[in-house]
């Protein structure tokens, strides 16, 4: 639109004398539609996290090109596929150019024989079946679909911190109020505060009662994995309030002690409990997409009706199963071969995470808030980095980092 202003015209008999005048556009109105825009979604405080922590990962980059940063940001995997996984892909891949190899449109729920190979190696001995595992294009879009399970009308407690996706979810879904800026937090939402005073477990006995609990171990962002005495509160917990909990087991092969790696190790649990898992970590299939979600037949609503058959009713609704080519690396990775050396690059990448762990700790520890001025003169690059970052520390409290 244009804003011509003082242009001198010397057309002839386009006016009468060349002279000065004044072209203004009229204020242009958008087209726009007569849909109101989702209440819910308005709600939202910004966009999704990890799109805005890169954002702001490239914008330091570009101003400290030399900058060696540390991503705090999505938990995205570095090492690449083993090959044994990627041949069955691509096995699979070609097989679809054939004849015999052809397949389309897939069970919903996943195909059989990758339902039977999560249900034996991650959940031999807990009782949880074939039937009870629907493969999905990943746990996040699962965390969506068991959303539009639930509905507008359920309440919800979430550990805080917490991998945003549930909260986000919820807000979408309208189970929430409104954003609180001076609390930081939205209505209606338990926010169950983790943090190193309660050992990154909730104090249980402060928690409100909600019909659903979104409870993620090993912890992202804190890394904290619960014990099976915590999770045995949890589960007595649920229990007493007649809750729901979704446990998102997404990091569990990362444990190293023993620690559960299902919540379904609890006795108990199938009762009470939808475990929603992934491929993602442990296998590098982020761009891939594959992971599953378990919602065990014992499992029933207030009035007796199934969840599983509700969940399988969503999922035959709104989605329309993994991709074949994908299940076809998920059968690899659940081979003997593929689950060595799925264990073998975790080792791998754990060692590799904890040095620079200790790396980091080691620079958080030596300076104090105070001479946070004095971080940028150092010559290590983490302390600039830290610095660069804006990094507050607390005061006296040095992480305790357990050895590789
Ligand atoms: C705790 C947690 N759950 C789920 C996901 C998403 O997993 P997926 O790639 O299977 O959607 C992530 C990804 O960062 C995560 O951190």
């Amino acid at each position: 639109p244009a804003l011509l202003v003082g242009v001198r015209v010397k057309k002839p008999g386009f006016l009468k004398k060349p002279g000065v005048f004044k072209c203004v556009a009229t204020p242009q109105t958008a087209y726009t539609s007569n849909v109101s825009r989702n209440p819910n979604i308005a709600k939202l405080q910004a966009g999704y996290l990890f799109p805005e922590v890169a954002r702001r990962r490239a914008a330091h980059m570009a101003k400290y090109p030399d900058a060696q940063v540390i991503s705090l940001g999505i938990g995205d995997t570095t090492e690449p596929i083993p090959d044994v996984i990627t041949s069955a892909m691509a096995k699979r891949a070609h097989d679809l150019s054939t004849l015999e190899g052809y397949s389309g449109y897939g069970a919903e729920q996943g195909e059989k024989k990758v339902r039977a190979a999560v249900a034996s190696a991650f959940y031999g001995s807990l009782g949880i079946e074939e039937g009870d595992i629907f493969v999905s294009d990943g746990a996040k879009c699962d965390i969506a679909r068991l959303q539009m399970l639930f509905g507008s009308d359920v309440t919800m407690a979430v550990q805080d911190p917490s991998y945003p996706a549930y909260v986000d979810s919820s807000v979408i879904m309208g189970q929430t109020g409104q954003y609180q800026k001076d609390s930081e937090k939205y209505g209606k939402i338990e926010y169950m505060r983790c943090n190193p005073e309660n050992g990154f477990f909730p104090d249980l006995s402060a928690v409100g009662k909600t019909e659903i609990i979104f409870f993620c171990s090993p912890n992202n962002p804190t890394g904290a994995s619960a014990t099976r005495d915590q999770l045995t509160k949890l589960v007595q917990f649920a229990k007493d309030n007649g809750s729901i909990i979704v446990y998102d087991s997404a990091y569990a092969m990362y444990i190293s002690d023993d620690s559960p790696r299902s919540i379904y190790e609890i006795p108990g649990a199938k009762e009470v409990a939808i475990e929603t898992a992934s491929f993602s970590k442990y296998a590098g299939f982020t761009g891939v997409r594959l992971g599953w979600t378990v919602v065990p037949k014992e499992l029933l609503f207030s009035d007796g009706f199934p969840v599983a058959k509700d969940f399988n009713r969503i999922v035959s609704t709104c989605f329309n199963g993994a991709s074949n080519i994908s299940q076809a690396g998920g059968l690899a990775c659940l081979s003997p071969e593929g689950l060595q050396i799925m264990l073998e690059t975790m080792s791998k990448v754990h060692h590799e995470l904890a040095a620079v762990i200790h790396e980091v700790a080691s620079v958080i520890t030596e300076f104090d808030v105070a001479e946070q001025s004095h971080i940028a003169r150092e010559n290590n690059h983490i302390a600039h980095s830290l610095a660069t970052y804006g990094m507050t520390m607390a005061v006296g409290h040095k992480a305790h980092f357990p050895g590789p």
